[in-house]
């Protein structure tokens, strides 16, 4: 459900812990009628939240493996879970990996009382 702008409620901030991360599905973004939804992902990098669409610029496909996690074992990058590119939590810039120098989908990203919410960028 997203409101007149676009922007839906994903979750509430103290929802991500370090390390996790939350999905959710883009209301009403898929790639045609018959396609799955796409999916996104919030998670926390130096105490800031960043929001981006779950698939792989690689082959399109989602980054994670296991529900939440996105992160290399040290927690530095994103990681892509079927060839291992590394994207900077920052940015999405891909720096290592078959993608190298493409770049995960950023969405919009609003803290409000209420929660955080994403869509996006128009
Ligand atoms: S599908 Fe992500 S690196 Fe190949």
């Amino acid at each position: 459900m997203t409101d007149n702008h676009g922007w839906q409620r994903v979750c509430r901030l103290e929802d991500l812990t370090p390390g996790g991360a939350v999905e959710f599905t883009l209301a009403g973004k898929a790639a045609h009628p018959d396609a799955l939804a796409l999916r996104g992902f919030v998670l926390l990098h130096n105490g800031r939240p960043r929001a981006y669409v779950n698939q792989c610029p690689h082959l399109g496909i989602e980054l994670n493996w296991m529900p939440g996690r996105f992160l290399d074992a040290d927690h530095c990058f994103i990681q892509c879970s079927t060839h291992g590119a590394l994207f900077l939590p920052d940015s999405g810039e891909c720096i290592a990996g078959p993608c190298q120098g493409d770049a995960l989908t950023p969405l919009d990203l609003a803290e409000r009382p209420d929660g955080l919410f994403v869509r996006f960028p128009e």
